[in-house]
């Protein structure tokens, strides 16, 4: 598994102010929306591209495109859905597939309550989105799931990462190199409930208020 950590001063600043727990809702979803833009320019630098020929005004050249199948964005519920005006701005041609992942608070465990996705995933980059990598089962789980449909590679992008989710996404996943994370930050530790520290608080409850 390979874990990117984005070092730039502009990925530090937003960070900070999310971690604020003065920053309001709205201020919080424009913010972590920004950010996802900037993961999702460090996620997507294995993106496959296909060579094709174009005459620009002055003349004959070869350029980039995107190649098919289109990457795959997929958001996991609730949390996630914050971050996915913030990748498809990068992405636009994307195709977008939901999950739905709750996780248990007593147990930790992460069950899938609700999908849509292709069934097949043969030859698609897949690029997960959630938060808040805390105690890795989630994202683990995830993993799991788009690859038994036959996704080519996953790379979660996360606002967040414990050290404990990224042992746990790595001792599921091994050495996989299919497998990548990119986050702004890896914090210090989880706490008894599952939450990171210093961490941001409950990502979907800051994105959406407590429902
Ligand atoms: N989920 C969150 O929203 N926050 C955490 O700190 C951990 C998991």
């Amino acid at each position: 598994m390979r874990l990117h950590i984005a070092d730039h001063p502009l990925v530090a600043h937003k960070l900070t102010v999310l971690r604020d727990r003065e920053t309001d809702s709205p201020t919080f979803r424009r913010l972590a929306d920004e950010l996802v833009t900037l993961l999702a320019y460090e996620a997507t630098r294995d993106v496959r591209t296909t060579d094709v020929a174009i005459t620009t005004p002055v003349g004959p050249t070869t350029g980039t495109r995107l190649s098919s199948p289109k990457p795959l964005v997929v958001p996991i519920l609730r949390a996630g859905l914050g971050m996915l005006d913030g990748m498809t701005r990068l992405l636009p041609t994307a195709e977008v597939g939901f999950l739905g992942m709750i996780r248990d608070e007593e147990t930790l465990q992460a069950t899938t309550y609700a999908t849509r996705l292709p069934d097949d995933l043969s030859g698609r980059q897949c690029y997960v989105l959630d938060p808040m990598l805390a105690t890795g089962g989630t994202l683990a789980a995830a993993v799991e799931y788009l690859f038994a449909r036959g996704a080519d590679d996953v790379t979660a992008l996360c606002l967040l990462a414990a050290p404990e989710g990224v042992e746990a996404l790595r001792a599921a996943v091994g050495e996989d190199a299919r497998v990548q994370v990119v986050t702004a930050a890896v914090d210090e530790r989880l706490d008894e409930n599952g939450y990171i520290v210093p961490g941001l608080g409950d990502a979907g409850d800051r994105l959406y208020g407590v429902v």
